[in-house]
């Protein structure tokens, strides 16, 4: 009698939010799955890509649009709540049509691998007979936090100035995730994230984007709570182990990146010299802080290389491309792990979105943190005092980090003593994530024990 399945005829979809940080991590993670001989199909909510997909993902995995709600969601609670439920209507109806589809064809899927922020996938999966698996892309730390707060920890506003919960460094208030800081104050966005631990006792795998070593003692303790597979850093391959050929970058963006203007002007710059600022795909500064970043850049006297989304260009000083034109070079978008891993750039300063957090630990290139909202103030927490490869800005009153504060944030990392330090912190945290998915590593053997599970089953 023959036992199991080839690898080659299982068949998995993988299906995130659409949203870049939310993207990059399950689609590097889908081409992980199709170098160990799986079948994979990512589904896309239609209108967040644009219309040359299919080109710019990897030929290993098949992707597959689904329907969408053609909304960009304001940044209103409410709408945000509304925004959800219709896409969540939407893309159901869409996903099972497209299970369905499949499941007549000589490859009916498997196990559907889908964002921790929409558990709802779950019940369809089993619907439709597939396995559900459920992906996380926010950091051990965090979630332990959410998981926390599920089990009632926490009071309604925090209390105390710290916090304390096992297995992590002791949290001041401003460490902790935005939304939990001021509960009230967020209810469709601390919803969003306290539910992505509904029903998991009942789902057998749990995918974490980070590794082992980098969050040693919660991983463990989580471990001891529920399922973790950690299968990170989710970074193209060539950035890492070099084991997945090709791949150089994610693939599917839903900006346009000016890759080459970046690169032929930093091939200009020394080693080391260029501040390299990004605030991910969502995060929008205020007009004060834009400015006072603005001014502090100009201070340092430090190249720098800023990417401001065509949304925040109007919160620019007036003239300040112009005055700066002999320093500074601003994008509306680039590759950013391509621009890390440049010799010319020295430090990063970063709203700590998880996926640049373990890029720049990837490419062991130092940090200025300045977390913005949700997961990155815990973040910024972890680059500062546990990976001691960064230092958060500090901020006033009303929660702006000044001029004189980054101008010295800046030359702290590119010129002190700390900042070397933290570079050889980086290059440590850089071999780490490398080996972790490299052949035999732990995130590597998570993944072949997850296919070796399939293939007896
Ligand atoms: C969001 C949340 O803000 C973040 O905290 C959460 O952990 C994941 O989802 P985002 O704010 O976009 O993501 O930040 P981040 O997680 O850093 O992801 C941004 C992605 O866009 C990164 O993979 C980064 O490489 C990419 N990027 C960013 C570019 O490719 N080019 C750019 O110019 C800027």
């Amino acid at each position: 009698m023959r036992r199991g399945k080839r690898v080659g005829e299982i068949h998995i979809m993988v299906f995130p939010f659409p949203l870049q940080g939310h993207i990059n991590p399950m689609l590097q993670f889908s081409k992980r799955l199709a170098s160990k001989g799986l079948k994979v199909t990512l589904l896309m909510a239609a209108s967040s890509i644009n219309k040359s997909v299919q080109d710019q993902a990897s030929s290993s995995i098949n992707i597959e649009l689904i329907a969408n709600y053609e909304s960009d969601p304001d940044k209103k609670q409410e709408d945000i709540k509304v925004y959800l439920e219709k896409f969540k209507i939407l893309a159901s109806q869409s996903l099972s049509e497209v299970i369905e589809k499949h499941n007549r064809s000589d490859h009916p899927a498997k196990i559907l691998v889908y964002d921790s922020i929409m558990p709802w996938a779950q019940d369809l999966a089993e619907r439709l007979g597939l396995e559900g698996a459920r992906f996380f892309t926010q950091s051990c730390a965090v979630s332990t936090i959410y998981y926390h707060a599920n089990q009632g920890a926490f009071k309604n506003p925090l209390e105390g100035s710290t916090v304390s919960l096992p297995s992590m460094p002791i949290l001041g208030i401003n460490d902790m995730p935005s939304f939990m800081k001021e509960m009230g104050s967020y209810p469709a966005s601390l919803a969003l994230l306290l539910n992505q631990f509904l029903n998991l006792q009942k789902v057998k795998w749990v995918f974490f984007n980070t590794f082992n070593k980098l969050e040693d003692e919660v991983v463990k303790w989580l471990a001891n709570h529920q399922s973790v597979k950690t299968i990170g850093p989710t970074i193209p391959s060539m950035y890492l182990d070099k084991r997945l050929e090709d791949d150089k970058d994610y693939g599917l963006s839903l900006f346009k990146p000016n890759t080459d203007t970046c690169v032929t002007w930093l091939d200009t710059k020394d080693i080391n010299s260029v501040v390299y600022v990004s605030f991910g795909s969502m995060a929008s500064l205020g007009e004060e802080q834009m400015e006072e970043l603005a001014w502090g850049l100009k201070r340092s006297n430090s190249y720098f290389l800023w990417v401001v989304r065509e949304s925040e260009e109007e919160k620019l000083p007036t003239n300040f491309v112009e005055e700066t034109s002999e320093k500074g070079l601003f994008v509306s978008w680039c590759h950013q792990v391509e621009v890390l891993a440049h010799k010319a750039v020295g430090c990063f300063m970063t709203h700590c979105g998880w996926n640049s957090t373990l890029e720049a630990l990837s490419q062991g290139v130092p940090m200025i943190a300045m977390p913005c909202w949700a997961d990155q103030p815990t973040n910024a927490k972890f680059v500062e005092d546990v990976w001691e490869v960064g230092v958060r800005v500090k901020v006033d009153e009303k929660g702006i980090a000044k001029r004189e504060e980054i101008e010295e944030c800046i030359r702290e990392v590119m010129e002190g003593e700390r900042g070397n330090e933290m570079k050889r912190n980086g290059e440590k945290w850089k071999e780490l994530g490398k080996e972790a998915v490299d052949e035999g590593g732990s995130s590597d053997s998570n993944i072949e024990e997850f296919v070796a599970q399939l293939v007896c089953s």
